[in-house]
């Protein structure tokens, strides 16, 4: 009996130790992020432009098909990689311009904190726009062992030199790229996918065996300019909108760049323990060819067309794969799933907003989250007045989610739809409104393309979400949205992008 027990503890002992093994395996993590790509953008939402690698590995993984991300840039990439809303971190208006002293704030630990401190040997490479005003911002300083990319966006593709824009003059220009800490002038006239491409291919190549890896790839592509190699747009003569037709060979170079970049995973002989997640970071813009039909609006807008995204996983571990999940994600989710994932601690962040959907992700479990708090934005200019009393003022632009229902408040963005471009002309499709109209309400089930605004039919739903959102308001920071700094002119500092205090 006695030793019929020891065998049995024995057994469980062991079982123990293996699940544990199992469990602690930690995959390598290859995080993608296209720029400015639309929902019509990608081969399997239909569109004319073919991406037959980001078709193949969808279809092998798991489609997010009710996956949202912000409205533009800057603040999608401060929820990823923070986990946090942009109400949390003072984030809430617009991208950080290059002559702005801002970033991502210094208190909370990065992803890539998370996963180094997990023993990931992380590396950035690409497009960073979280601030870079001092050092300490540097993606080197946010837990990146390398880093080489640029510190804003809209470079030139080939020369990597961009000039201030709105809402500054285009005095201060200056070249952006940098490896780790230092400015790189060595590749100028590489194009931005195939330079990106060659160092996370050398990367992989180089990469020490014993550590899992976590390669951080958020591409130029597809943001405008709209360049690219001819060759790439060859295939394209079709489309007759110029913007489109460039757009869409942009699209294939970023494709081929995937395709080449897998390959590396797997000659160097990891691809099968690695995780791959690819996401956009906003809707399309369709003043650069990019576009969303059908849903509603796009790129800075908080319809449909501004926020819900492309995006994939793919990977062995993941338990149920070749499917479409309609479980309800958010960018921050991805913070808190991957460093569990990769068994890490959560210890010595602020909170949180995103969840763990590893559950949902690998086994087609439930969401484990019913709202999103798309944004509020006390800097927008208010629109109209505020419909009530007493609660989260409806002249605020604003916008939240809650199980199928949306709430959009003050000024939502440019609201038409717009089919793609068929043609030299650009179709617009308006419903004419109010300009003083500053709530909107939809069932996103029922009508993802927001053509059937409820707010009237709903009035109990719509007073529930603004009671919700001044909750929300009042766990917000200040919004920091600086002036324009002088001593940030490239001129100043060899005629490179960089810290200057
Ligand atoms: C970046 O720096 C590393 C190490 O300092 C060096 O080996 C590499 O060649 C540099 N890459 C470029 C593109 O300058
Ligand atoms: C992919 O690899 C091929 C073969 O080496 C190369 O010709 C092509 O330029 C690469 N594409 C990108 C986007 O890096
Ligand atoms: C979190 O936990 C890890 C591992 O237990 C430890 O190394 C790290 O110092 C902790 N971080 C904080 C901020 O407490
Ligand atoms: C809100 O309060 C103002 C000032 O007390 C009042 O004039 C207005 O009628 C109120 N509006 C609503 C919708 O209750
Ligand atoms: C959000 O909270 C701030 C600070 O309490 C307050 O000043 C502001 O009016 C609130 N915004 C809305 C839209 O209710
Ligand atoms: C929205 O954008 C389209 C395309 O640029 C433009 O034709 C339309 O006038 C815009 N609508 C508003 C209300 O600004």
């Amino acid at each position: 009996m006695a030793d019929h027990f020891l065998f049995l503890v024995a057994r469980l002992l062991l079982l123990h130790v293996m699940q544990q093994t199992v469990n602690c395996k930690q995959p390598h993590i290859l995080f993608i992020v296209a720029d400015d790509y639309g929902f019509n953008d990608i081969g399997y939402h239909g569109s004319e432009i073919r991406t037959p690698t980001l078709d193949k590995l969808a279809s092998e993984g798991v489609r997010l098909e009710n996956y949202y991300v912000q409205p533009i840039c800057t603040p999608t990439r401060s929820q990823l990689l923070s986990g946090r809303y942009q109400i949390h971190t003072g984030l809430q208006h617009g991208i950080i311009w290059p002559e702005q002293p801002n970033g991502l704030p210094l208190d909370s630990p990065t992803i890539a904190d998370k996963l180094k401190e997990s023993g990931y040997s992380t590396h950035a490479v690409g497009k960073w726009h979280l601030g870079f005003y001092k050092k300490d911002y540097l993606p080197t300083s946010r837990g990146f062992d390398t880093y080489f990319g640029y510190l804003t966006g809209s470079e030139d593709y080939y020369t990597h030199y961009r000039c201030n824009g709105e809402p500054y003059d285009h005095s201060f220009c200056g070249f952006d790229l940098r490896n780790n800490t230092e400015p790189c002038s060595t590749e100028k006239g590489h194009y931005s996918t195939h330079m990106f491409t060659k160092r996370v291919v050398d990367i992989v190549s180089s990469h020490d065996g014993s550590k899992p890896l976590f390669v951080y790839l958020p591409f130029q592509a597809v943001h405008s300019p709209l360049q690219v190699p001819d060759e790439y747009i060859e295939p394209y003569k079709f489309i007759k909108n110029n913007n489109r037709r460039k757009y869409a060979g942009m699209v294939a170079a970023m494709d081929e760049a995937i395709a080449n970049i897998t390959k590396a995973f797997k000659a160097k002989g990891i691809w099968d323990d690695t995780l791959l997640i690819f996401t956009t970071d906003n809707g399309g813009q369709i003043l650069s060819g990019g576009n969303n039909w059908p849903l509603r609006g796009w790129k800075a807008s908080l319809w449909e067309g501004g926020v819900r995204a492309v995006g994939f996983a793919h990977g062995n571990m993941l338990q149920k794969k070749k499917r479409v999940s309609k479980a309800l994600m958010h960018v921050t989710d991805w913070f808190p799933t991957l460093v569990n994932l990769a068994g890490g601690s959560l210890n010595g962040t602020k909170p949180l907003d995103g969840f763990d959907q590893w559950d949902a992700l690998s086994a087609g479990g439930p969401s484990s989250r019913r709202e999103i708090l798309h944004n509020i934005d006390p800097l927008k200019k208010p629109s109209g007045e505020s419909l009530y009393n007493n609660t989260f003022n409806t002249a605020v632009r604003a916008a939240i989610r809650v199980d199928s229902w949306k709430l959009i408040t003050g000024d939502p963005g440019n609201s038409s739809w717009i089919p793609p471009p068929s043609d030299e002309v650009m179709e617009v499709i308006e419903i004419p409104t109010k300009k003083t109209k500053n709530v909107w309400l939809f069932n996103i089930d029922l009508d993802p393309n927001e053509k059937m605004g409820v707010s009237h039919d709903y009035p109990h739903v719509v007073k529930a979400l603004l009671t919700r959102l001044a909750q929300l308001n009042a766990t917000a920071v200040p919004a920091r949205y600086p002036k324009g700094d002088p001593r940030s002119n490239p001129a100043l500092r060899g005629g490179f992008w960089g810290p200057w205090m």
